[in-house]
């Protein structure tokens, strides 16, 4: 039997990644660590643990006490955040993949997840339909971050087999765990605040197209890629994948179908320079043909969903 440890898991991606994974392989089997509390559902199903990703004795030993075969990786510091403070967002986001890298090398663990980000790709990409392979020279603290971490996740599986994938997510939109200080953060914030308030001040430009997901789409990518056979993963820095992309402007038009009398109004703050330097949409052909990767939700399906997830949220 599998034993998953999720490292983040209080976070956007880590609280419903370790629920789905509490679905796969049982709530006794999925280890839940952070820095911080994680919601309620994942604190009574399961496991949970504070633990930061940076110890890398105390997470060596819960790795070894608990027989862990499976690491997702989710702890970061997101891209509008690593601008206020690049050496600290540098230190955490590189050196706790290299102590889990080098953890995976050293003990049996079977297989490693590491997030990368369309945040890899620069001002000099092409911005449609983003090829996998491509000019990356990203201009963000993040972005860096983001293509040394590739380069080393490829580079632990040339020189030690260690079976590590990644998946460069696009802006990822849910309700359940709001994310923090992300540049497509708008599109979850937005959510909110035309329930809460029907308008909404947006810190991109109107036509800030950039590539984006809804988390439960996310989600089924990311169990999909880590159950594949390792001889079909033929990408072992990280793999682009896409579903919707869209900006502030369309967002906004999604929401008045819903909310007649919603506004938006726009007011560009330095997050609308890191969205300029993003592609606007990217292509995931290698995901699809290597693992079978397909989406599910368009911008409607998403938005109707997120409306009453938010409603709900507030009525209880
Ligand atoms: N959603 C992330 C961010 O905006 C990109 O990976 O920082």
């Amino acid at each position: 039997m599998e034993k998953v440890l999720v490292i983040g898991a209080s976070g956007q991606i880590g609280s419903e990644l370790t629920m789905s994974l509490r679905n796969v392989y049982g709530n006794e089997n999925v280890f839940a660590t952070d820095i911080k509390q994680p919601p309620q559902d994942v604190l009574e199903s399961g496991p949970f643990q504070i633990l930061d990703a940076m110890n890398d004795k105390e997470l060596i030993h819960y790795v070894i006490r608990h027989k862990i075969s499976q690491v997702y990786h989710l702890a970061a510091v997101l891209s509008g955040n690593a601008e206020k403070i690049p050496l600290q967002a540098w230190e955490i986001n590189m050196k706790s993949l290299l102590i889990i890298l080098d953890l995976a090398k050293e003990t049996s663990l079977k297989r490693l997840f590491w997030p990368s980000s369309i945040a890899v790709f620069g001002h000099s990409t092409p911005k449609n339909n983003t090829p996998q392979l491509t000019v990356t020279e990203p201009n963000t603290v993040y972005g860096i971050s983001k293509l040394a971490g590739e380069r080393w996740c490829e580079y632990y599986f040339n020189k030690y087999k260690v079976d590590v994938r990644s998946i460069r997510y696009p802006g990822l939109i849910s309700y359940k765990t709001e994310a923090g200080g992300g540049t497509t953060d708008y599109a979850v914030e937005i959510y909110y605040e035309a329930i809460k308030n029907k308008n909404y001040e947006c810190f991109l430009k109107e036509d800030a197209t950039l590539p984006m997901m809804f988390m439960p789409d996310a989600i089924e990518a990311t169990i999909k890629l880590m159950e594949c056979e390792s001889s079909k993963i033929k990408i072992r820095s990280s793999y682009n994948l896409a579903s919707i992309s869209f900006s502030p402007a369309e967002i906004a038009t999604e929401i008045k179908r819903h909310i007649r009398d919603f506004k938006i109004t726009y007011k560009p703050d330095f997050r609308q320079q890191i969205a300029e330097s993003w592609p606007q949409s990217i292509d995931d052909s290698a995901a699809q043909a290597d693992w079978g990767w397909k989406y599910k939700y368009g911008l409607s399906e998403m938005t109707k969903i997120m409306l009453e997830e938010i409603r709900k949220k507030f009525r209880n």
